[in-house]
């Protein structure tokens, strides 16, 4: 796929079923992940990937901090079936370093590029998927069980997949209405 058409064309599809990428597919995915711009090369990123049975281990732990935070039984039904909507979820994590130059927000904008790099590569295999947060991303109770340290910060779960139908796009934005020339 052209990269131009990728890029002016991609859009999310959150309608997902199997196949998810292959063994082999997912190699390429993480490739184009660990090409995110990287201030430092402190590559801070993790990947950590639910597919299968794993899926219903990340809803209980969905599930188990949604009890946590006292949220209501609808909310905890549809927390614990959140990951079940793609066959594959895969977790990105910014593993946040200290360092003197290069701040935590530059770190988080790294793992996120990295997600998207990694959301590009899928539809260039004929996947589709979309990222999403929500609450569980700053949850402390999600960290501890998906084994993150004090410091690392979930920027994103990529669902992934193959569309189940195709969704539209959203309408194309003028780029005059976002952009100015300095001193114009
Ligand atoms: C940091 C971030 C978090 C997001 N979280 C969610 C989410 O939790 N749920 C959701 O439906 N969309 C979420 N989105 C938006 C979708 O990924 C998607 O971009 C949006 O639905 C627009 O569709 P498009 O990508 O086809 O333009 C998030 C996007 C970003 C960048």
């Amino acid at each position: 796929m052209d990269a131009l058409e990728l890029l002016l064309n991609r859009h999310s599809n959150p309608r997902l079923i199997e196949p998810a990428p292959s063994a082999e597919q997912l190699d390429t995915v993480f490739k184009a992940g660990l090409r995110a711009p990287d201030h430092g090369a402190l590559t801070p990123w993790e990947f950590v990937v639910f597919e299968g049975e794993q899926r219903q281990q990340l809803g209980d732990i969905f599930a188990q901090a949604a009890q946590a935070n006292g949220k209501d039984a609808e909310t905890i039904e549809k927390a614990r079936n959140a990951p079940l909507r793609a066959p594959m979820v895969i977790t990105v994590v910014a593993k946040v370093k200290e360092h003197n130059n290069v701040p935590r927000l530059e770190q988080e904008i790294s793992a996120g590029c990295a997600l998207m790099a990694m959301q590009m590569a899928s539809l260039a295999l004929g996947f589709n998927g979309i990222w999403r947060t929500g609450w569980f991303s700053f949850d402390r109770g999600v960290h501890q069980a998906l084994s993150l340290a004090e410091t690392d910060q979930i920027v994103g779960f990529l669902y992934l997949g193959t569309a189940q139908v195709e969704v539209r796009k959203l309408p194309e934005r003028d780029p005059a209405q976002f952009v100015r020339y300095f001193g114009k």
